[in-house]
């Protein structure tokens, strides 16, 4: 069974960034030691440009091979003119209302978006299944989340956009790797207990 890792950036207390989503506070704990981290351990979760600039676009995929993410998030590249984001992995994109695909390696994902998760977790072989995010679409699919590797940095926000847009809904998970960092940026791995 292919796993659903939410990898996400988060504040202490639990944000993922302000009320309308912007993380970029969070940007000033990305120094040397944090993004070589990002660009030997998680470069398949790197946005493609991002890769371009890290000159690692070349790398195989070791982690990832399929990204999803919500209408919101996918809209954050869109308004740079990005039409697919994570090219090196194969992309979906939750929403109701986008209609047609922008570009040939999205996938608009309207109906059964559960349904559609749960086939590509049942695929055969291949790698895991990146869900980058945001709020909304990570608590439609927390009871299909295998995987959260959270990336948290030693910022309050006190009031901003949860890591999950859901009601209250336990679910349990176990501690699995921890990585601290000298700048106090924690990345903590867990697996769904289930
Ligand atoms: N800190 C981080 O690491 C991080 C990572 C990713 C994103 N973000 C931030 O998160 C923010 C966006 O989060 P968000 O919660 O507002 O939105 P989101 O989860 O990215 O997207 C929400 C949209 O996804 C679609 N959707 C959700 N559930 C669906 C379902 N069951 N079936 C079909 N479509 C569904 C809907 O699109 P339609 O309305 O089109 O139907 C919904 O409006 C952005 O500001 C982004 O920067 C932060």
């Amino acid at each position: 069974m292919r796993k659903l890792s939410y990898v996400i950036a988060c504040s202490l207390d639990g944000f993922i960034g302000d009320e309308h989503g912007d993380g970029s506070a969070m940007y000033r704990f990305l120094d040397e030691e944090f993004l070589d981290y990002l660009r030997t351990e998680l470069p398949d979760a790197l946005p493609t440009h991002i890769r371009r600039s890290f000159g690692i676009d070349h790398l195989e995929n070791k982690r990832f091979d399929t990204v999803i993410q919500g209408r919101a998030s996918y809209e954050v590249a869109l308004r740079e003119g990005i039409t697919s984001p994570y090219g090196h992995l194969r992309e979906l994109v939750a929403s109701r209302t986008l209609g047609a695909s922008p570009h040939p390696n999205v996938e608009i994902v309207a109906d059964d978006l559960t349904g559609r998760v749960r086939a590509l977790k049942a695929e055969d072989g291949g790698l895991d299944i990146l869900l980058c995010g945001g709020s909304r679409i990570a608590g439609a699919l927390l009871e299909e989340i295998d995987e959260l590797v959270i990336k948290s940095y030693p910022l309050v926000y006190g009031k901003g956009m949860p890591m999950f847009g859901t009601g209250l809904d336990l679910k349990e998970f176990t501690l699995e790797s921890l990585r601290a960092f000298g700048n106090g940026a924690l990345v903590r791995t867990y697996g769904r207990k289930r």
